[in-house]
């Protein structure tokens, strides 16, 4: 072949740039909208994308030469607290007031964020020093800031916990954020049914302790929830803390609530029910509360929000069946009676009865299905962590079957504080609030030998289906 001819060059030279100009104004008509094509998308909220005022954006909380302004706690029980103006500096989180007997003690909101041990000694160890969080006036927070912060917008949900209680779903959905939406919507205490509210949707979530992949969980549950209910929401992880570390400038939040797992423990609440979501139940707050979380996942997985459990559709009866993981099963034979027996009620009543392996269903299917059930039934486990989609009536209920003498509030708590009944099984007898036992781990708790009286079950659906209820649905 012969060397190309200067003409040749020549001709290969334009067609380059003939094609780099067209694709260049491509890119350009693709970045700018042009006045002859207006967006086609039409709900009014979408359009506030382009302002017509040019202005300097509002990224700085600047008090030049006046006082700083000072933190504000709206909110607070142990861990769970809802901040307005909290300052971070160099990884240390701020509290700036001049009256400090006004802010709850540091230790009620914060700690050093490491993994959780039992006993008194590790407890001692996971309390916040001044490098962790600090308690500072207007003086030395001008001292310490200069002359502004740079702002973290809209409400941030920040977590200080190690990976430990995260990486699951029943910790993640129906512990960290059912504990988040408790605190967050004790602003609002007129959250009606239908889940409406005058909060703003959370921007951001932070997470200082937390690598970025360390927040999902094996069913994948932990995103769907999150993304199908608060999908603004933006995450920070443990390397955009450090980045905001070495910048050496002070950030503050808008407002934050922040949530801390070895404070949330001082509290009685905790010490009562093991349970970290059960400490800002003693802040004010709508019995609807999760409505406004739940609404949107229930509404993600296809369904209405009418649709589910009511006064006067067929019941829907769901035993959620354990007996293939080879763990805290119950008797095979107890199983198999349980199955005839909830047969025999669907075709004395008519009403529906579903037996399933939840690991069977796809997420959506998970979510459908609790949303449609009226009795909830199974073994104490991550199964049950599905109830927090069913719909609450006065006889959407939840049957847990433990070992005899063993007790857990994980799902009896998480039940109750959405207004669901819930009683707790041990063989033929059965237990529910006020007349509970203390929580209790038997020799056997764990094992595949739990036994349960059929009848027994069958006679509770029964009688919480049959109820004469006075109530409208
Ligand atoms: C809730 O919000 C929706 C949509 O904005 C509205 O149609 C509905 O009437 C509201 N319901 C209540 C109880 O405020």
């Amino acid at each position: 072949m012969n060397p190309p001819t200067r003409r040749e060059c020549a001709l290969v030279l334009a067609l380059l740039l003939g094609i780099l100009y067209f694709s260049n104004a491509r890119i350009r008509t693709n970045l700018v909208p042009t006045p002859s094509s207006p967006p086609s998308h039409h709900p009014s909220q979408l359009n506030t994308l382009q302002g017509t005022t040019p202005q300097l954006y509002n990224t700085r909380l600047t008090w030049g030469n006046n006082q700083v302004p000072q933190t504000k706690v709206l909110a607070s029980v142990p861990g769970w607290s809802i901040i307005d103006r909290l300052y971070i500096f160099k990884g240390v989180v701020y509290v700036v007031s001049d009256d400090p007997d006004s802010v709850p003690d540091v230790e009620n909101m914060y700690s050093k964020g490491v993994e959780i041990f039992p006993g008194k000694e590790a407890e001692d160890t996971r309390l916040p020093g001044d490098e962790d969080i600090r308690i500072i006036g207007t003086a030395e927070a001008k001292a310490l800031f200069g002359t502004g912060a740079s702002i973290v917008d809209g409400v941030t949900f920040f977590v200080n916990d190690h990976p430990q209680f995260i990486r699951h779903y029943y910790h993640w959905s129906a512990e960290l954020y059912f504990g988040f939406w408790r605190t967050y919507s004790s602003l609002d205490p007129a959250i009606p049914p239908e889940g409406n509210t005058t909060l703003p949707q959370p921007r951001h979530m932070f997470f200082n302790r937390l690598d970025a992949f360390r927040w999902r969980d094996p069913t994948n549950m932990n995103q769907l929830v999150l993304r199908s209910s608060l999908p603004e929401v933006t995450m920070e992880f443990r390397d955009d803390w450090d980045d905001r570390i070495k910048m050496g400038v002070p950030f503050v939040f808008d407002r934050v609530v922040l949530a801390d797992r070895s404070a949330a423990m001082r509290a009685y609440n905790f010490q009562r029910y093991q349970r970290t979501a059960s400490v800002p139940f003693a802040l004010p707050g709508s019995v609807n509360w999760w409505m406004a979380i739940r609404n949107n996942v229930v509404q993600f997985a296809g369904m209405d929000l009418n649709d589910g459990s009511s006064t006067t559709a067929t019941p829907v009866i769901t035993y959620i069946s354990r007996q293939a993981w080879g763990r805290r099963t119950l008797l095979q034979e107890d199983h198999e009676k349980l199955v005839k027996e909830l047969y025999r009620l669907r075709d004395a009543h008519g009403w529906e009865v579903n037996v399933v392996l939840m690991e069977k269903l796809s997420r959506a299917e998970q979510i459908r299905l609790a949303v449609r059930t009226t009795i909830m039934m199974g073994v104490h486990g991550n199964g049950l962590t599905s109830l927090i989609w069913m719909r609450p009536t006065p006889r959407t209920t939840v049957i847990e079957f433990f070992y005899p003498g063993g007790f857990a509030h994980d799902y009896e708590y998480t039940a109750r504080s959405l207004g669901i009944a819930h009683y707790g099984f041990w063989g033929d007898s059965s237990f529910t609030s006020p007349n509970m036992p203390l929580n209790a781990y038997p020799e056997g708790f764990q094992g595949n030998s739990i036994p349960v009286d059929a009848a027994a079950v069958g006679r509770l659906c029964y009688d919480r289906l049959t109820l004469s209820l006075e109530v409208d649905d």
